[in-house]
């Protein structure tokens, strides 16, 4: 089994570039297939579940092109089968085939999404807007019939926020032509990034803080599209610039994505400068305390929390954070206390003794952002620490070792496997 071996507590300094956002990619590559013409997406990731992707889109006989982080899509071939694939199964992304494709495919059968195990997730708010849009839905030994209707409502209100059930209603509504309101909608960048791609395409769209109109269809066509940068992997490399930078330079962010970490930094005094996409961060010795609750957009994003997490272990004084999220993602707090971490964990509190002396230690990552933020401690410790979990990772994280080893951390993959 791989695993990572990071000899910690070396400091980091040079440039890194934010690789494009998967959440966002992974959203644009299903959106592709409302138009039959070629759409070109530059600044993908290259990463697991991308590829995931890509097998699926090959299975329903999608010409794909993935050059460097250039991927090209072309489905004016696409074959009707149900999407009852094996990958279907490995990501939680792979819900936005329903709604890109039920207008082409009229019905079909999926199976449920996978993705990290963080306690329940439902996907109870994706088949409510379905179902509000006119799509019969059944459910028989582990996969969902879905079968498309002309019988919709106009007027659609989530009853909780979810981004990822607000972009497939997106999807789905575009293709039908009728006019529709989404209300309670998810405020995520990712969100806006599906908007504006689907306007390139000829989508008439509009939006305002309660509500998203969708007009009636007009024929959609191909287009270029550029990918975000992840919000996620610069929030990681910026809270390491935070307690191991020295001229820590990093490209590719938008910080209006990270309002939230930026007021943590400014509440700890940390010390960057930020302009133009491109932020210059030292390592700092905050020493107070700080509280953080986790949220939809604009609030602290809940992938970040593990991280901040590690990253507060570092910072002397108690520090608390609520995670309001997901009721199960805490699986790398018991990991983090085989280094010595003192944290305790209250229903969906965290308690973070960030004066405790830490020491290497063998951890293993149990979902894609619990190993980020071992992966994390054990660069901010000294000695050699073991991570296992890199098949998680790596649904994530695009060519993280050689970032790291470019910036003077030293940490490689040990064991089978090797790439
Ligand atoms: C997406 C992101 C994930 C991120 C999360 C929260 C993708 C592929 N994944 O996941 O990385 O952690 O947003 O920012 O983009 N919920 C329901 N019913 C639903 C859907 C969601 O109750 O039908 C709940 C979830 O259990 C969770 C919350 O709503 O408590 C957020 O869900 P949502 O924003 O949809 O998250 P995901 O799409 O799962």
């Amino acid at each position: 089994m791989r695993s990572f071996c990071i000899e910690g507590g070396h400091t980091l300094s040079g440039e890194v570039t934010i690789s494009g956002s998967k959440n966002a990619a992974l959203a644009l590559i299903p959106c592709s297939l409302l138009t039959k013409d070629k759409v070109v997406l530059r600044g993908v990731p290259r990463i697991k579940d991308i590829f995931q992707q890509i097998e699926i889109l090959k299975k329903l006989n999608v010409d794909v092109k993935f050059v460097d982080h250039t991927l090209t899509i072309k489905s004016n071939k696409l074959i009707k089968c149900d999407l009852t694939f094996e990958e279907m199964k490995h990501f939680r992304a792979s819900y936005y085939f329903y709604g890109a494709l039920l207008w082409r495919l009229k019905d079909m059968k999926v199976v449920p999404p996978g993705g990290c195990k963080l306690g329940t997730r439902p996907i109870d708010l994706h088949l409510f807007a379905l179902k509000e849009m006119g799509v019969n839905i059944s459910f028989c030994d582990g996969i969902y019939e879905f079968k498309a209707t002309e019988t919709l409502n106009n007027y659609l209100r989530f009853p909780r926020i979810s981004m990822g059930a607000t972009i497939n209603a997106l999807l789905y509504a575009v293709s039908l032509n009728k006019t529709i309101t989404i209300e309670n909608y998810s405020k995520e960048p990712e969100v806006f990034e599906v908007i504006k791609m689907l306007q390139m395409m000829g989508a008439k769209i509009s939006y305002n803080e309660d509500v998203i109109l969708i007009d009636e269809r007009h024929q959609l066509k191909g287009t270029t599209f550029n990918v975000i940068g992840d919000r996620i992997e610069a929030g990681t490399f910026i809270l390491l610039g935070a307690s191991l930078g020295k001229d820590l330079t990093i490209h590719h962010i938008e910080k209006k994505h990270l309002e939230s970490l930026f007021d943590i930094l400014d509440e700890l005094n940390v010390d960057y400068q930020y302009e133009k996409e491109t932020m210059r961060i030292n390592k700092t010795k905050s020493i107070k305390p700080v509280t953080v609750e986790t949220g939809p957009y604009p609030s602290f994003p809940s992938d970040l929390q593990p991280l901040l997490t590690s990253y507060l272990l570092t910072v002397p004084r108690i520090h608390l954070i609520k995670e309001m999220i997901y009721e199960d993602r805490f699986s790398h707090l018991a990991e983090l206390e085989k280094c010595g971490a003192v944290i305790k964990r209250i229903n969906h509190n965290i308690i973070i003794n960030g004066d405790n002396e830490l020491h290497h230690a063998k951890m293993e990552g149990k979902d894609l952002r619990a190993t980020a933020s071992l992966v994390f401690i054990a660069l901010n410790i000294n000695g050699i620490s073991e991570v296992k979990g890199i098949e998680y990772f790596e649904r994530g994280y695009e060519d993280f070792v050689e970032k790291i080893l470019k910036l003077g951390g030293k940490m490689s993959i040990v064991g089978d496997d090797v790439k």
